[in-house]
């Protein structure tokens, strides 16, 4: 996987606070994924099933209408070193544009097979894992999905994901203004592709979670 880097300019080394110049010492710093607003629809109660796979909730026969997206990566510091023990929590709306959420127009016509809401412990390595829906669209907003990263040292940073390539994202504000650096574009745009080999018929992505 290719990570964008930032570089700093110069290293400040030790007690004696040697200055470097660029050319003699680099260190690569990943790009952070950009913050972006939670927006208004962060659930008010969680769901009795808040574990990682949004298409099945517990006790249900049904599964969640949509299309099924793997959607996984490592939380990292910029410094590329993995925080594990981070709580990583996403939200979307169903495969109608519907949050569980008071806030929410039209909430009883929701797809009561869909979780909405999950949360995973970053593992040892930092890896996260979610089953979920492929994002649609809903009106004023390009597909996304919406995340909060709390690290154990007590960085919390709140973003959104979105598909690459949609054509409904350059129209949308929220994206635009967390697209602006292009080191910040990778960390927000999922490249998805068909993942037979994890599940028949289901798209999977990786995304890696910066925290700056
Ligand atoms: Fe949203």
């Amino acid at each position: 996987m290719t990570l964008p880097i930032l570089r700093r300019r110069h290293i400040l080394l030790g007690s004696s606070a040697t200055l470097l110049p660029l050319s003699s010492l680099r260190a690569e710093m990943l790009a952070p994924t950009p913050r972006q607003t939670e927006g208004p629809f962060y659930p008010t109660g969680f769901p009795a099933d808040m574990d990682n796979d949004l298409v099945q909730v517990r006790g249900q026969q049904a599964q969640a209408m949509g299309e099924v997206l793997h959607l996984k990566g490592r939380v990292l510091g910029v410094d590329g070193r993995p925080l594990s023990g981070t709580l990583v929590e996403i939200w979307q709306c169903d495969a109608r544009g519907i949050y569980d959420h008071p806030r929410q127009p039209g909430r009883d016509r929701r797809d009561a097979a869909f979780q909405g809401y999950g949360r995973i412990m970053a593992d040892a390595q930092g890896l996260y894992s979610f089953r979920t829906l492929k994002p649609v669209a809903y009106p004023g907003r390009t597909p996304h999905i919406h995340l909060k990263a709390a690290s154990g040292d007590g960085r919390l940073l709140t973003s959104q994901f979105y598909i690459a390539g949609d054509p409904q994202n350059e129209r949308d504000g929220i994206f635009r203004a967390a697209a602006r650096q292009p080191g910040q574009r990778e960390r927000i745009e999922m490249k998805l592709a068909p993942a037979p080999g994890v599940e028949a018929g289901a798209l999977a992505t990786d995304m890696d979670i910066v925290i700056g």
